[in-house]
């Protein structure tokens, strides 16, 4: 059979899998090497830094990147670029309205955190709100939020939140974000964006050198082999650092908020690398995905509740107040499991959300959300629209400091996939955005601040992908088997109501089924649906691991035992 990769990453997960999450993979020695002789390609791309995912965090750590002068490629696999869980984000943004402080943010952000969170982190992004919102997002975005009658920005509720906090526009905030991120990047000449590249690894000495003395160096990361998926064809993108953006593990689930894009590239490719991981156990459930038949989940923003509405069973009683004093806006993770107690209890499907206390027009506040369902037929000014829990966000991550260096040398991650510390065991609602943008531009910063170029010889130093000889496409069937595998064992095991025994058949059922997909993965011809499965069963297994590791329930790990 002929070999296909210039890495060997089964033998490295067999090592990593049998040793303790909080370095998993970082001790574990290369894969056996198989370079080529011919070490250069004339196909190769060379960067100044190299950013993989184009959301809040990947476009901000380009525009600094290339405002300090670095010369940037950032890679999407998505033919959109706003196929981006930043994108999606709807209710809004945390901001700094007229009374609140720093303080008191922090204080929300560490109680949601449930004693887990990072206190410097905390205090990084509490302490750098304004400078986000207003000098960056306003002042040099312009993005346009919604504002109050005296024109100073209109402010809303979400649950756990102290007080009204959260800058929005309309309902789809990220969206707006978003777009003026995009439009910035567009006009800077340093920044090449391109879409539809698929990054398959990253490229890291010593497991990637052609030379056998590597093997004695630290690890660093110089690139990714990347798949033009056009083409067909995988090349490298070499450059002195790489930043990782590329969002969450929310396909993992059965149900989830986020977009398609969202399985768990980056924290796969970190995991193979080497690099740390830790809080894998920790997924964020939002509580009110839209429920129907036929539509992707999509979110029904906490906003929702924030300006009002509650939830009730199908039999129409307002169920929340037997859980929490705070009833519909109880903390989110307690809203989630008391949804999923009552469909299990009563065997129904979803609950409702009601809007009728709101006291806006639905339409007219939340007109994404009311298009979206009147799409499917639910008109939100007139009936309760159908709500189930839904994996929302992953707390955990590549494990990163408050420059968004990971563990690994020239390697950076910010956004979803990074572990920042900022929330701990459950995530305040609202601050993932600013946490993208800023570990986002402090990446880039930092990498800017610390670039050095490579010496001319270094790519001759580093294997070229090779694999010629591999014709068999691909099944597609096998890939939609293997992801409702993945997706309805994640979500019945290792999903809102943990114990020991669902988790130890979600991490034997997934052992078993990635010595499948790698078998697949190296026998067929590569693309980008062959990528994602092969990172979904290896971040699913992360997250699997690490929740049956940890017996403790807290913030969203819940363990019923
Ligand atoms: C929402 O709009 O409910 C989501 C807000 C968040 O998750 O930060």
């Amino acid at each position: 059979m002929p070999w296909k990769r210039a890495t060997d990453p089964g033998r490295h997960l067999a090592v990593a899998a049998a040793i303790p999450r909080s370095c998993a993979g970082s001790k574990a020695p290369p894969g056996p090497l198989r370079a080529s002789a011919m070490s250069r390609q004339d196909e190769d791309i060379l960067t100044d830094l190299l950013i993989i995912g184009c959301g809040a965090a990947g476009a901000s750590c380009a525009l600094r990147a290339a405002q300090a002068g670095l010369s940037v490629v950032v890679l999407s696999n998505a033919a959109d670029l706003s196929e981006s869980s930043s994108d999606h984000a709807q209710g809004g943004i945390v901001a700094r309205p007229p009374g609140d402080t720093a303080d008191d943010l922090a204080r929300d952000i560490t109680a949601a955190g449930d004693g887990l969170c990072d206190e410097a982190a905390v205090r990084l992004l509490a302490d750098s709100v304004p400078e986000i919102v207003d000098r960056f997002l306003v002042e040099e975005l312009q993005v346009r939020f919604n504002r109050d009658p005296e024109g100073g920005l209109d402010f809303t509720q979400e649950a756990a939140h102290s007080r009204r906090r959260i800058a929005h526009a309309d309902d789809a905030t990220g969206h707006a974000i978003c777009v003026r991120l995009l439009a910035a990047v567009a006009t800077e000449p340093r920044i090449q964006v391109m879409a539809r590249q698929s990054a398959v690894d990253l490229i890291t000495i010593p497991h990637h050198s052609v030379e056998p003395s590597a093997i004695y160096r630290e690890i660093e990361c110089l690139g990714a082999y990347v798949l033009d998926q056009q083409t067909g064809e995988t090349r490298r993108f070499l450059a002195p650092n790489t930043v990782l953006a590329t969002g969450g593990v929310g396909q993992l689930y059965l149900h989830t908020t986020n977009p398609r894009v969202a399985r768990a590239d980056g924290l796969a490719m970190a995991y193979r690398a080497g690099a740390d991981i830790v809080n894998a156990e920790y997924v964020q459930f939002h509580p009110t995905a839209f429920y129907h038949r036929d539509a992707d989940r999509f979110l029904i923003s906490e906003s929702v509740r924030g300006e009002g509405a509650v939830l009730r069973n199908k039999r129409g009683e307002e169920f929340m107040a037997a859980y929490h004093p705070m009833g519909s806006l109880a903390p989110r993770d307690i809203v989630a499991r008391a949804i999923h107690d009552e469909m299990l209890r009563h065997g129904d499907d979803y609950v409702l959300l009601d809007l009728s206390p709101v006291s806006m027009d639905p339409k007219v506040r939340f007109p994404t959300i009311h298009a979206t369902c009147l799409q499917y037929g639910v008109d939100i000014t007139r009936e309760p629209v159908p709500v189930v829990p839904a994996a929302h966000y992953f707390c955990g991550g590549v494990r990163v400091d408050a420059w968004s260096r990971t563990s690994l040398r020239r390697l950076y991650a910010a956004g979803e996939v990074s572990c920042t510390g900022l929330h701990g065991a459950n995530r305040l609602a609202s601050t993932s955005l600013p946490e993208a943008i800023l570990w986002g531009q402090r990446a880039g910063e930092d990498a800017a601040r610390r670039h050095e170029p490579l010496d001319a010889s270094f790519a001759d130093r580093i294997a070229v992908w090779q694999d010629e000889g591999l014709t068999e496409e691909i099944d597609p069937l096998l890939i939609i088997q293997d992801w409702m595998m993945i997706k309805s064992t994640m979500w019945n095991y290792a999903g809102l109501v943990r114990n020991a025994k669902r988790l130890h058949r979600a991490v034997a059922d997934l052992s078993y089924l990635a010595h499948r997909v790698e078998q697949f993965y190296r026998e067929t011809k590569l693309a980008d649906s062959l990528i994602g499965l092969r990172n979904g069963i290896i971040a699913a297994q992360i997250v699997a691991d690490a929740a049956r590791r940890n017996g403790t329930s807290r913030g969203c790990h819940y363990r019923q035992d």
